[in-house]
């Protein structure tokens, strides 16, 4: 049997065992099963140790260990070296290898919505170990003209700025493109704000945002990477408020196609039948 798993904490929420285990048998992968598991920040090395083993053949990595993990993998492209943040492991060449797909995964599901960041304003929420995979999707050339950062511990998103900033140059963006507010405090207008936090993953969680200002801004999208609830506080509100939503199903849904991928050499097709099942 060839096991995969998706580890976090918690973890009751994920849909990727529906998911991959939906891609298994459709694609007659019939000795693969995937699985969600809780675990804790101790559990990190031996899970890293039994894909070595060859007793795990592919792990995903969720909310609150994309960073963690980080620290107990042999290899990694650059990309991730750079933003350490890593939510698929797999074994190449007896080496665990940390790779990222969910940078990927959400430029496509921005594009798929004709979005395009060139000269646009964006306010980030959050700062752990997803965010850096929604910053750097920003910062090209033709990138945005504005990025608000906002996290409720400040330092960490100040640690991205500072990491972010020296990127700027490469792409010709302004050396202030990148700039730090405190929680919960008012930006300027953006176009796009979107929740990067695990607020939400349960129903009466909430951010306290005073996003009054957006009423009836019919262009501004709010994006909640969180796709199970379907619609959090934060999008309900949008929706009421009169702004374009969108949660994160599309998002996961293209970061499991990659992964799949990058475990089984099959291109799993992202179809209607596979989008209904997750509703
Ligand atoms: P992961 O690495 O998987 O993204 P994480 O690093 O724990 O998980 O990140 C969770 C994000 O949600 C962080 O931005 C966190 O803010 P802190 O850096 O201050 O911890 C944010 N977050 C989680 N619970 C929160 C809460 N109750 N209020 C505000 N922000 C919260």
């Amino acid at each position: 049997m060839n096991k995969y798993l998706v580890i976090g904490n918690p973890i009751a929420h994920s849909l990727s065992p529906l998911l991959h285990n939906y891609w298994f048998k459709k694609y007659r992968f019939l000795d693969s099963i995937y699985e969600k598991k809780k675990v804790e920040k101790k559990d990190l090395k031996k899970i890293v140790e039994r894909i070595k083993n060859d007793e795990v053949k592919g792990v995903n990595v969720t909310v609150p260990f994309k960073r963690e993990i980080f620290n107990f993998i042999d290899t990694a492209p650059y990309e991730v070296q750079f933003t350490k943040s890593v939510n698929t492991l797999v074994k190449e060449n007896d080496k665990v290898v940390g790779y990222n797909t969910d940078q990927q995964g959400f430029e496509i599901s921005l594009e798929e919505n004709d979005w395009d960041c060139k000269d646009k304003k964006i306010l980030i929420i959050g700062a752990g170990g997803v965010t850096p995979s929604i910053l750097s999707t920003f910062i090209k050339v033709d990138g945005a003209e504005k990025i608000y950062l906002s996290n409720r511990t400040r330092s960490k998103a100040e640690e991205l700025k500072k990491l972010w900033d020296k990127a700027l140059g490469i792409y010709q963006m302004k050396k202030d493109t990148i700039e730090v507010i405190d929680w919960e405090k008012k930006s300027e207008l953006c176009d796009l704000i979107i929740n990067t936090t695990s607020v939400g993953l349960t129903k009466d969680e909430k951010l306290n945002f005073d996003f009054s200002d957006y009423n009836n801004k019919k262009d501004v999208l709010f994006y909640d990477l969180i796709y199970n609830p379907k619609e959090t506080n934060f999008l309900k509100d949008a929706r009421i408020r009169g702004n374009r939503t969108m949660n994160g199903k599309m998002m996961f849904l293209w970061q499991a196609h990659l992964a799949f991928k990058m475990w089984t050499g099959v291109s799993p097709t992202i179809d209607e039948e596979v989008i209904k099942l997750l509703d």
